[in-house]
């Protein structure tokens, strides 16, 4: 058996696990940072000297729940992109470190695909080929995922990501950051079918998302009379307020449910895949179930732990990188905040 180091702090968290070539999870530590909720949003030199305080401890917490020292590693596994300029550094630099210290080797790992190997910690072997949907707040990317390490674009977000849009409405809201499990939770007492927000197709027939119309079209609601969706005197929400949240998640559930829709009809494959924060969303998760009953595919979603930023994703895609062979130069490795995954694979397949 070997055992992985996993290291992940490309956005606002910091996070460390220890995690085994059969999938195991033997120490899971992640620190968030609530403070940027005043904010709106991250403010990334905050997150970045955040990080660079707390990881330490984080990581010699995950390896005494581990109860393992660095020396019984086979490798040490890190986000290298895309994310943050700082907070990526943050990670990759200390990563670096301990692979040139303690002689073990390195592999930097692509942040969405970690999101997507998150499945792989309860069901290690999900049938490949699988489509693999990955919703964040950076990311809303469709792939195929022909091997653990062959991962190939079909669709991807043409403005903001689908988190985002989460985020940003809540944001006009005043309900605080992150929006997306806020809105979750309202969204339960709403009505979804209270306003009708259409979802966007894209003139040259791709698979490409679109969030940035819905947030706007909730923003004209809100500007014909901000006074009807704000909170009385005692903080309590009309309910039109959660009637427009229910509408407005519905929406964004809709759109991702047609591309992958439309997807499963094009492109044979035997699973999917969905995670990344968005999927702990439980409208999105229960529709993805339906999706996949009316499909007769089998949908894998991780828990809601493992859908959201952690480092046990890492450790799950290292897996099949160190296995492979791959050892990346601890001297040269670099951090890439902009990095692209797979290559794209929407024109191949349209045109074959
Ligand atoms: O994967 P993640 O933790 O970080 C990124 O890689 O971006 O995703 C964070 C995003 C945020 O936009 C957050 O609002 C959204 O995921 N999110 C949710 C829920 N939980 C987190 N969106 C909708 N419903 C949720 N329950
Ligand atoms: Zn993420």
């Amino acid at each position: 058996m070997s055992v992985y180091l996993a290291i992940e702090t490309s956005c606002d968290e910091t996070a460390v696990a220890v995690v085994t070539d059969a999938f195991r999870v033997l120490g899971h530590r992640v620190a968030s940072q609530m403070e940027h909720g005043p904010y709106g949003g991250v403010v990334p030199e905050l997150a970045a000297r955040r990080q660079l305080e707390v990881l330490p401890a984080v990581f010699e917490a995950t390896l005494q729940e581990a109860g393992l020292s660095v020396e019984a590693m086979d490798g040490i596994a890190v986000t290298r992109g895309p994310g943050l300029a700082g907070s990526l550094l943050v990670g990759v630099a200390f990563a670096k470190g301990l692979a040139v210290a303690y002689d073990k080797p390195l592999v930097g790992i692509h942040h969405v695909e970690g999101h997507l190997c998150a499945v792989r910690l309860e069901t290690p072997d999900v049938p490949l080929p699988a489509l693999g949907l990955a919703v964040s707040g950076g990311h809303t990317h469709l792939y195929y995922i022909a091997d653990w390490r062959d991962f190939r674009l079909v669709a991807r977000t043409r403005d903001d990501a689908v988190g985002e849009a989460f985020d940003k409405v809540a944001k006009l809201l005043g309900l605080g950051y992150p929006g997306g499990p806020i809105i979750d939770r309202m969204a339960e007492s709403g009505d979804p079918r209270a306003f009708s927000f259409p979802v966007p197709q894209m003139s040259d027939g791709s698979l490409d998302f679109s969030f940035s119309g819905l947030k706007t079209n909730v923003m004209n609601v809100l500007k014909r009379d901000p006074r009807a969706f704000a909170p009385d005197a005692e903080g309590r929400w009309p309910q039109r307020t959660y009637d427009l949240l229910a509408s407005f998640q519905q929406a964004a559930v809709d759109q991702l449910l047609d591309r992958t829709r439309r997807a499963l009809r094009m492109i044979p494959v035997r699973a999917l895949v969905v995670a990344g924060g968005v999927a702990s969303n439980r409208q999105l998760r229960r529709a993805m179930g339906d999706l996949s009953e009316e499909m007769g595919v089998p949908v894998y979603i991780p828990r809601p732990d493992l859908c959201t930023d952690n480092a046990a994703m890492i450790g799950a895609a290292a897996v099949a990188h160190f296995q492979a062979g791959q050892r990346d130069d601890p001297l040269r490795m670099d951090a890439d905040p902009a990095w692209e995954l797979g290559t794209a694979f929407w024109m191949s397949f349209r045109q074959g």
